[in-house]
């Protein structure tokens, strides 16, 4: 069975995403918010973009690519601990360095690369026992050959938490893989205009991404302070 994708997302009214941006009364603990709410769905890890991955922990640094051309090489299974979370990182380019497997946080970091990144690049993931599954530049099939070859490598997963940022939400929305929205909205204004949204979609606006998806809705919260908790089924005729 496929693998179950469920965006988790926490925005402000206007759907904006960059917690760092807000001002949150000071007995509001973002994180309890987001991770309890995240617990209740058992997923068996999450999946991020390049960008909010650079950001998630010190010890990921950012340097630039070097690729190759592109050669078929085989999947790498890494140091994964039974009963470990996921963490799905899609950094095709391979511009991400980390100073292990496992992050802070205790998840094991499972890379979705291009075949062209170099045999270096690839190296070192291996002597650090990170995972990494290799996929397309194919926009149609990139996502769902990553979450083949994932589910090939560990069987045991079902679900998976989509967790940002706003482009690969939108790269996953317009691929119609997105099988429920659970958003936490609390009760702020960020306003700008250049401030990423929950979903953004960076190709062609039309036809539109979210075409022919509808949402169902299955759930709905009010948390203390105004917080809206508000869970979706995205269903496709
Ligand atoms: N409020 C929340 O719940 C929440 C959750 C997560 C993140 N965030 C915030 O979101 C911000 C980052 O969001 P973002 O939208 O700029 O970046 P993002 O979605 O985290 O990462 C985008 C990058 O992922 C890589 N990527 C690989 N395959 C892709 C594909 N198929 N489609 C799209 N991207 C793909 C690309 O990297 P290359 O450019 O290297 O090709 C792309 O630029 C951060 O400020 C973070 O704090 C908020």
């Amino acid at each position: 069975m496929a693998i179950k994708i469920i965006c988790h997302m926490i925005t402000t009214l206007d759907s904006r995403i960059v917690t760092a941006r807000w001002d949150l009364p000071e007995d509001f603990d973002i994180s309890a918010v987001y991770e309890n709410t995240a617990a209740k769905f058992n997923a068996q890890g999450w999946i991020v973009g390049r960008t909010t991955m650079s950001e998630y922990a010190d010890n990921i640094s950012e340097h630039d690519p070097s690729l190759d051309k592109f050669v078929s090489r085989p999947d790498y299974k890494g140091a994964y601990r039974d009963g470990q979370q996921l963490a799905v990182v899609f950094d095709l380019k391979g511009k991400l360095a980390y100073d292990g497997c496992v992050l802070p946080t205790g998840e094991h970091v499972l890379a979705v690369l291009s075949p062209a990144v170099s045999d270096a690049y690839l190296a070192t993931l291996q002597e650090q026992g990170i995972s990494y599954v290799f996929t397309t530049d194919d926009e149609n099939t990139m996502l769902s050959e990553a979450l083949y070859r994932i589910q090939a490598m560990y069987p045991h997963v079902s679900t998976l938490l989509l967790e940002g940022g706003g482009t690969i939400n939108g790269s996953f929305l317009k691929a119609g893989l997105i099988n429920e929205i659970s958003l936490i909205v609390c009760p702020l204004l960020d306003g700008a205009a250049s401030v990423q949204n929950f979903v953004n979609y960076h190709g062609d606006p039309d036809p539109r991404p979210g075409m022919g998806q509808r949402l169902e809705l299955l759930e709905q919260e009010l948390f203390a302070g105004g917080t809206l908790y508000l869970r979706y089924q995205v269903c496709r005729d």
